[in-house]
């Protein structure tokens, strides 16, 4: 695996592998790597002849300091893990190479970044949207993996490369998951042992909404039974909505329908998780 944070370089050996007729695969990540990351690049493996991974961690798309100050680095692990597991070139950029101090364009998407995270995150996806719009101009990739763990991002994405002609292919991966159901995540790194075991309920109410929903097509029971689950927990929701993968709206009709997903989001301690379920999934 080679690994550079220098665009001039990335690009020269992007360029000569293209030359070759090799297709170029794309993950990009902040690092902390577990197996969900991994599942991205196995997906990848199976799709492409070079894998390029990304690690950075996105100032832009953090709305709280503490967040970013606190977001967990792991550079050595992850190269290992990145190695072992296929990664042919691995790009790392400064902040230096990735901004230079310029921070000026916004991205709006209007119903689609208002909700859910959006609502909860001011700004996120302008950021998530303006540094993976840099990165995919940067490696031309011919496909690029992400993960369902992150819904709105996916959605918000798939609407950039549509609008702006980025002229790829997203491929999305499903949510990789402990073996009690926590969606993995880098940020469960901070959860103390009872915390993780707390963490639990953010799946399990996805289950029951689930099957809520499936025996009474009700958006309405389904959002008060997972809202009493949180009663007396230690976890806080901080929301939890039906809706369409393609608008981001809340559902109103068709829940069996195959775009129906459950989102949710929520605090323990100050560590916050996020999670969906497709009411279609087995
Ligand atoms: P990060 O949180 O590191 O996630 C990188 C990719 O891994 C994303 O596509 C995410 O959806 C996927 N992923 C994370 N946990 C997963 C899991 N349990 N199962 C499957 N896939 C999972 O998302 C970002 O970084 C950033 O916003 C980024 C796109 C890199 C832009 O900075």
């Amino acid at each position: 695996m080679i690994s550079t944070g220098s665009i001039a370089e990335i690009q020269d050996l992007i360029s000569e592998f293209k030359s070759e007729g090799k297709k170029i695969g794309f993950v990009p990540t902040m690092g902390a790597l577990h197996q969900g990351h991994l599942s991205l690049v196995a997906t990848a493996k199976e799709k492409v002849d070079i894998i390029v991974c990304s690690i950075y961690v996105n100032p832009t798309q953090f709305n709280n300091p503490d967040d970013l100050k606190k977001y967990p680095r792991n550079i050595e692990a992850d190269k290992d893990l990145l190695e072992k597991n296929g990664c042919n070139i691995l790009f790392l950029p400064s902040d230096e190479v990735m901004y230079a101090g310029r921070n000026t364009i916004t991205f709006e998407f209007g119903d689609l970044d208002n909700v859910m995270e959006g609502q909860f995150r001011p700004g996120h996806f302008s950021g998530v949207a303006l540094i993976v719009s840099k990165l995919f101009n940067i490696v031309l990739p011919d496909f690029a993996f992400f993960g369902q763990k992150d819904l709105q991002q996916l959605t918000i994405i798939k609407k950039l490369v549509e609008e702006l002609f980025f002229n790829l292919e997203i491929v999305t991966v499903p949510i990789k998951r402990e073996t009690h159901g926590l969606a993995m995540s880098s940020r469960n790194e901070r959860l103390s042992k009872t915390e993780r075991e707390e963490a639990k309920i953010f799946y399990n109410a996805l289950l029951e909404a689930k099957s809520i929903i499936k025996e009474y097509h009700s958006a309405n029971k389904a959002k008060e039974k997972v809202k009493s689950l949180f009663e007396d927990h230690i976890a806080n929701l901080e929301y939890f909505e039906i809706v369409s993968d393609k608008d981001l709206l809340p559902k109103t009709e068709n829940y069996l329908a195959t775009d129906t997903v459950l989102c949710i989001a929520g605090f323990i301690g100050n560590v916050r998780l996020i999670d969906n379920l497709y009411v279609n999934d087995i």
